[in-house]
């Protein structure tokens, strides 16, 4: 099962994403945490990538291609995997089907932008293994906490409200038409995602299994 997660910034890609992997065994790729890894470790894509992750605008298409196509050839992606957070582009859509993968669905978790910035404001991260957390909608057993690897939760630089607001217009502008290019494949389902993390994830594993 190959699925990709459409959806604005804090639209819960990540949080279902993690979902999906455990129920279906597939890995998650998420190319903002791809990213986040590379600019801690100080590598070549990390220094590229710098400057547009922390402006919320996005990183150059050849860039995240090229990351994409290393981490889909790996030995866990034989079976499926859940692309999470790309494509983001058109350009990147188009990379994807040039590579020959075939999508099974396209999820896209539909949230309106006024419930977007109460979602990111109380976002913390994980700092060692990127798990996503909400202070009110998902909390860790022990604040500040991670419940996955006992690392430290910090609050992402781009989740200040200034730079939210400009992720938005770069999701409506440049993600959006995706949901037009893949509605004419016939695979794009939209999930309601405003209720609760546990009713998404019901809507969006019956959305899977249609
Ligand atoms: P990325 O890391 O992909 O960020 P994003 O798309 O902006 O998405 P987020 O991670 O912010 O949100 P999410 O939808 O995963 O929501 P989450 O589950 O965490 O990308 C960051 C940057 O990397 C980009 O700006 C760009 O620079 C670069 N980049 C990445 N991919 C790229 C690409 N393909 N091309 C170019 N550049 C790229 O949920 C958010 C919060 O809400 C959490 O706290 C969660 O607990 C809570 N929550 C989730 N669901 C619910 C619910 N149903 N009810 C209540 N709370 C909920």
């Amino acid at each position: 099962m190959k699925i990709i997660l459409l959806g604005a910034p804090g639209a819960g890609k990540g949080t279902q994403a993690e979902k999906i992997s455990d129920t279906l065994g597939i890995p998650q790729i998420s190319t903002g945490n791809i990213i986040r890894e590379a600019l801690k470790s100080g590598s070549e894509v990390g220094l590229q990538a710098k400057s547009y992750i922390e402006s919320g605008k996005l990183v150059p298409d050849e860039v995240v291609i090229d990351i994409i196509k290393d981490r889909i050839a790996k030995e866990d992606c034989a079976n499926g995997f859940i692309l999470d957070g790309f494509p983001r582009t058109i350009a990147q859509a188009e990379a994807l089907d040039k590579m020959g993968i075939i999508i099974d669905k396209v999820l896209d978790i539909d949230v309106p932008d006024a419930v977007i910035a109460s979602r990111l404001s109380g976002r913390r991260v994980c700092e060692s293994c990127g798990s996503s957390y909400h202070l009110e909608f998902k909390k860790p057993a022990v604040d500040g906490v991670c419940d996955k690897c006992g690392g430290t939760l910090i609050q992402r630089k781009d989740d200040h409200p200034a730079t939210v607001a400009d992720r938005l217009k770069v999701y409506h502008e440049q993600t959006e038409p995706l949901k037009e290019y893949y509605k004419k494949t016939g695979k794009l389902y939209t999930v309601e995602g405003q209720d609760s993390v546990e009713d998404t994830t019901i809507r969006t594993l019956r959305a899977i299994a249609e």
